[in-house]
């Protein structure tokens, strides 16, 4: 009997050591332990003995019993620890400090211009709008004084809709809205507004021309505002835009809505002034159209031009932005080229 005791103990030990989880501590448990279990079978074994006998194998099968009872409930805890160390192991872990895959998106070139040229003129006191895209012809050409069969309207063929609207081709399609939603403006208030927005021309798509560009408008309406102001607000512009002082000169220019109107050169960046290729060898450069803004633009506007003056300019967004970053290809702005237009940080 004592040596089959030593020999369950022995089995006991060995087996204990293999336990992963608590569903093997249980089956060891009942294995030894339960109704038909190997230690309860040596007690009732304890019925064929007698005397002496029976006291001293009484004694050391309970001290057995008590012995496994110990182990179990102390490898217990073993197990929970070891169950939770795998738990752990094998749950999702997240290390924030690992650099994520998912890049943040960049600013197109032209709306990083855009938001610059914005944040020069809201310091300088200006509205910033927001114009249609598909506009009235009214609004688009004989709002800006260009009536039917202007021959105006020839260099701004565009896209026509069956109800008879049109994709505006030119940021100046917005004047007439500002002028009519502000009204008048107050004595020493002059109404001061930048309308950016994308425009569209029929035209043969090259590497200058797009079907789709930008332009950028400003405005300023009120009392005895003059061309001065209009050369003054241009060169802070184009200083801020370019970083530097820039020399500029006005040309006169056509364009039905001004009168007088101007073509504004700047001083080319790349060769000085001096002349190159990009130039065109006059040491100029063709950026703004402008001019003093035509009585009949104000009279329709509802603005009396015998009161009020004011300047408007047309900057070509897009030209700008492929001067300021060096683009050769117009092409590349509506391309959705995310490797090359994510190049452009600021
Ligand atoms: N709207 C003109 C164009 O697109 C530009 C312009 C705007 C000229 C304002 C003068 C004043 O060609």
């Amino acid at each position: 009997m004592l040596e089959n005791l030593e020999q369950l103990k022995l089995k006991f030990n060995h087996e204990l050591n293999l336990v992963e989880t608590r569903d093997e501590l249980e089956k060891i448990r009942v294995a030894f332990l339960g109704k038909k279990g190997l230690v309860t079978e040596e007690l009732k074994n304890l019925r064929n003995l007698s005397g002496e006998d029976k006291k001293t194998a009484g004694m050391q099968v309970n001290k057995l019993k008590n012995e496994i009872e110990q182990a179990i409930v102390s490898y217990q805890t073993v197990i929970e620890e070891k169950e939770y160390q795998k738990e752990i192991e094998s749950a999702e872990c997240y290390d924030y400090s690992i650099p994520s895959e998912n890049e943040a998106g960049t600013l197109h070139p032209i709306t990083i211009v855009q938001r610059q040229i914005e944040d020069i003129f809201k310091t300088m006191g200006f509205i910033i709008e927001d114009g249609l895209e598909v506009q009235t012809e009214y609004n688009n050409f004989e709002a800006v004084n260009i009536p039917k069969n202007h021959p105006a309207r020839d260099m701004q063929d565009t896209y026509y809709l069956e109800n008879g609207q049109i994709l505006k081709t030119h940021t100046s399609a917005a004047q007439n809205t500002i002028m009519r939603k502000y009204g008048a403006p107050k004595p020493g208030e002059p109404l001061k507004v930048l309308f950016p927005g994308r425009c569209f021309r029929n035209e043969n798509i090259d590497a200058s021309h797009e079907n789709t560009f930008f332009q950028l408008e400003g405005m300023m309406i009120g009392d005895d505002i003059s061309i001065s102001n209009l050369i003054y607000f241009m060169k802070v512009l184009l200083s801020e835009v370019f970083k530097r002082d820039v020399k500029v000169r006005l040309r006169p220019g056509f364009f039905p809505f001004v009168e007088p109107g101007f073509e504004l050169d700047i001083n080319c960046a790349i060769c000085g002034g001096d002349g190159c290729p990009t130039c065109k060898n006059s040491g100029w450069l063709e950026l703004l159209p402008c001019g003093m803004i035509h009585p009949n633009v104000l009279r329709m506007g509802g603005i009396d031009p015998d009161r009020y003056t004011g300047f408007a300019f047309g900057l070509g967004l897009t030209r700008l932005a492929m001067m300021k970053y060096n683009i050769k290809d117009i092409r590349l702005f509506n391309s959705g080229n995310l490797k090359q237009l994510k190049q452009f940080t600021n």
